[in-house]
């Protein structure tokens, strides 16, 4: 990339940053490598979002704590201007939903009332619509992780609006922009974006290879096709809001 289109100030709200605690990052020095990464792409805000499955965690919620805050500590030293927050990236089913109703603040995003829900690939669109329904009804807001991972979404695009319509923000990841999950992924994804269904995109960082935290090439995508406020809006305006906006706070 040219220095003179270099952006700073991303915002990444989805990311399997934290060491050992999930099928993401392996070790500290893996995470810092994954910061630096994100550094050099431009990127200054983090959310950490491991994998949290209540009631069937493989990893407990004060691990994640506990490795989050190491994680923190040193990229306080070694990064001080990438602010590094704490959610989760829930993965969304009938016991979800209980945890929810039960009030288990460990499943938000920055303590906030914002909830990053995943599902199966294979989801019936019935159960993702009243799961999500269900979610708001408790008065938190779905981020929907990755909805282009969908079979039921990208095989009836007006799905995705319908979810949107319900309350729920909609996210997109960095890689099904710049065209990594094939030429159909790829359409439903510009159509997704063309239409302002897509409210923000993020890494799903995972590593520093092949899942790596990168949205500086997905940014200039955007830029190019769409515009540099739609731009500016995914990648910075609309997260920057999510991570500071009172309305998502319960
Ligand atoms: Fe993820």
């Amino acid at each position: 990339m040219k220095e003179s289109e270099r952006t700073v100030g991303f915002i990444d709200i989805h990311s399997h940053i934290i060491p050992a605690v999930d099928d993401g990052s392996k070790s500290l020095q893996m995470s810092l490598d994954m910061i630096e990464t994100a550094y050099y792409d431009g990127i200054r805000t983090i959310v950490a979002t491991p994998h949290f499955h209540p009631g069937k965690a493989k990893c407990s919620a004060s691990k994640i704590r506990q490795n989050y805050e190491l994680l923190k500590d040193n990229v306080k030293t070694l990064y001080p201007d990438i602010e590094l927050l704490l959610g989760r990236e829930v993965y969304c089913d009938y016991g979800a939903i209980e945890a929810l109703e039960d009030g288990d603040e460990l499943l938000t995003m920055f303590d906030s009332g914002y909830v990053l829900i995943e599902f199966s690939p294979g989801v019936e669109y019935s159960t993702m619509l009243n799961h999500v329904r269900r979610v708001v009804m408790l008065g938190y807001t779905p981020i929907i992780a990755h909805i282009e991972r969908y079979r039921c979404i990208v095989e009836k695009s007006s799905r995705a609006e319908e979810i949107k319509n319900q309350g729920a923000v909609i996210q997109i990841n960095a890689a099904s922009v710049t065209g990594n999950g094939g030429f159909m992924l790829h359409s439903f994804v510009k159509k997704m974006i063309k239409h302002g269904i897509v409210d923000v995109i993020a890494t799903d960082a995972h590593d520093t290879d092949i899942r790596a935290p990168h949205l500086s090439e997905a940014y200039l995508y955007v830029k190019k096709k769409f515009g540099a406020d739609r731009a500016r809006s995914l990648f910075i305006d609309r997260p920057h809001e999510i991570i500071n906006e009172e309305e998502g706070d319960l």
